[in-house]
Formats: structure tokens, C-alpha cells, sequence
């Protein structure tokens, strides 16, 4: 599989400075495509109930969790890599008022410092495709769950073959090491030995979400971003989420939401 160089550390450094705040513009506190509406989704098919303990990994602003607290009633850990993002979400939960239900936690998806068995629900909303290693992380969200637990996660995926200068460029300016595919996913969870209950392609909506944020950009937002960040930001931006665009109108990138089960013991 084609990889990238960029690593940790540069999605750390990215989140750190205007990546965050630029996605945040684009898409809401709630930092995947679909909004508040996609997590909704995925908490009815995940079985979220008031006493799950739920595990958000890669958290970002800790929009999704406050929204599955504040809807739910359960518990949700938040773990981020990036320690603006973390400090962030906790100045934010703590100002919604939901600091004895949601917290966070700094670490690496690949290393997560939690105990096995520690959670009902293992939670992830179009992040992990930042991840150097996507097994390793399955592998570790199988670790931290309890038997008979649910993963529930969005990812953006690659779903056609395009030539080597198309993916390098979609890929450099996500800061991806790689995208998984939608059935690369599906074995993967599988070869960790979940039952995959649920999956959908929903492939289908992801440019119209792409259009909606390159207008936002070059409209609502066009000013704030030049202002704040600089002209050359904002074009950066415009021609990437234009590949994106592009990309998935010729159905060679798009997203994938899957629930898989872990057996009982
Ligand atoms: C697109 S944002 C996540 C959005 C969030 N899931 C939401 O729906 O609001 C990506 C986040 O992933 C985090 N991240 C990337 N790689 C990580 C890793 N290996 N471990 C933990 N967090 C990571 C980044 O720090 C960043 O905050």
C-alpha cells in the first residue's frame, strides 16, 4: 500500500495552528462531514444508552462528545493527540457544564493508555484516516473494549484507483499517511474478530458536503481566513478541497461508516 511521509507530529503541529481552526470554520465544533445529523446516525445504529462509556478517539474539540452527554447521558472519554485539541475540548466542556460526564484524555490512537476491557463503545467520526496504522489501531480499539462491546466509526477512504500525482496531492494536503478502503476496513475488523453488524457507503453524499465547504471558503468565510491566516491559506485550501471534489465526483475517494461487535467471552 502507497504511503506518505507525514507523520504524528505533523498532524500535531497542523491541529496546532490554523488547520484546526480552518476545519472548524468549514464543518462546525463537530469536525466530520454531515454535522451533528451523522452523529446522530451513528449513535442510533452504535446502541448508545445512558450507561454506555463511550471512547471518542481522536476528539479533536470534543464536539461529538459533549453532543453524545448531552443527548445520551453516558460517559465519554475523549483521547487526541494534539495537547490544543485536548485542552481545548476541556475548556469547552467545562463551560457547557459537562466535566462530570465528559473528559479527555492526551494520547496516541496506537497506544491508547486505558486498560483492557475499559469501555462499552468504541467511537471515531473521520479522523483515523490521519493514523499511520490502521490495523494497529483496530487492534487497539479491540483491546480497550469490553466483550460484547460496539466500534462504531466514519472514515474517508479511498474508492477507485487514480494515478500516483492525484493521490499524492489529496493526500498531502489532508496530511494522510494513507486512506484506508471500504473493504479494507471491513477485513480488518474482521481479522480482530469483530462481527461487522453494519455497513454503509455513504460515498454518495460526500461531494455535495465538499462543494458546500469550498463555497463557505470562498464566500462566507473568504475574509475571516485572508484576515486571519493570510491569502495564501485560503487558496491553498480552495485548491485542495477542489481535488477532493473532484476526486470523489469520479468515485475515487468517499466514506464509509461501519459497526462491528465484539463477542462475548
Ligand atoms: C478531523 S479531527 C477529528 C474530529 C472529531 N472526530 C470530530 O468529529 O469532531 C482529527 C483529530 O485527530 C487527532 N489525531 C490524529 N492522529 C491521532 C493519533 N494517532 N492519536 C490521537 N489523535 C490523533 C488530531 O489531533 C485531530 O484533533
Amino acid at each position: 500500500m502507497k504511503r506518505l511521509d507525514v507523520c504524528l507530529e505533523d498532524v500535531q503541529e497542523a491541529y496546532t495552528g490554523p488547520v484546526g481552526v480552518l476545519w472548524e470554520l468549514l464543518m462546525g465544533e463537530e469536525i466530520h462531514v454531515g454535522g451533528w445529523e451523522d452523529t446522530e446516525r451513528l449513535a442510533a445504529l452504535a446502541g448508545v444508552t445512558g450507561d454506555a462509556d463511550v471512547l471518542d478517539v481522536c476528539s479533536a474539540l470534543g464536539g461529538p462528545a459533549r453532543h453524545l452527554a448531552g443527548r445520551f447521558g453516558c460517559r465519554v472519554t475523549g483521547l487526541d493527540a494534539t495537547p490544543k485539541m485536548v485542552e481545548e475540548a476541556q475548556r469547552r466542556t467545562a463551560r457547557a457544564g459537562f466535566s462530570d460526564r465528559v473528559r479527555f484524555r492526551l494520547g496516541d490512537a496506537l497506544a491508547m493508555p486505558f486498560a483492557d476491557a475499559s469501555f462499552d463503545i468504541v467511537w471515531g467520526q473521520d479522523a483515523w484516516c490521519y493514523v499511520t496504522d490502521k490495523a494497529q489501531l483496530i487492534g487497539e480499539a479491540c483491546r480497550v473494549l469490553r466483550p460484547g462491546g460496539t466500534i462504531a466509526f466514519t472514515d474517508w477512504v479511498e474508492t477507485g484507483a487514480m494515478d500516483d500525482a492525484c493521490w499524492e496531492t489529496l493526500h498531502r494536503f489532508m496530511l494522510f499517511p494513507y486512506t484506508e478502503t471500504l473493504d479494507g476496513y471491513t477485513m480488518m475488523l474482521e481479522d480482530e474478530g469483530f462481527a461487522v453488524v453494519r455497513f454503509e457507503d455513504i460515498s454518495s453524499t460526500f461531494p455535495s458536503f465538499c462543494r458546500e465547504y469550498r463555497r463557505a471558503l470562498t464566500t462566507t468565510l473568504r475574509e475571516q481566513i485572508c484576515d486571519r491566516f493570510g491569502e495564501d491559506l485560503l487558496i491553498a485550501a480552495e485548491q485542495g478541497i477542489t481535488g477532493w471534489i473532484d476526486a470523489a465526483e469520479r468515485g475515487l475517494v468517499g466514506r464509509g461508516r461501519w459497526i462491528g461487535w465484539k463477542a462475548d467471552e
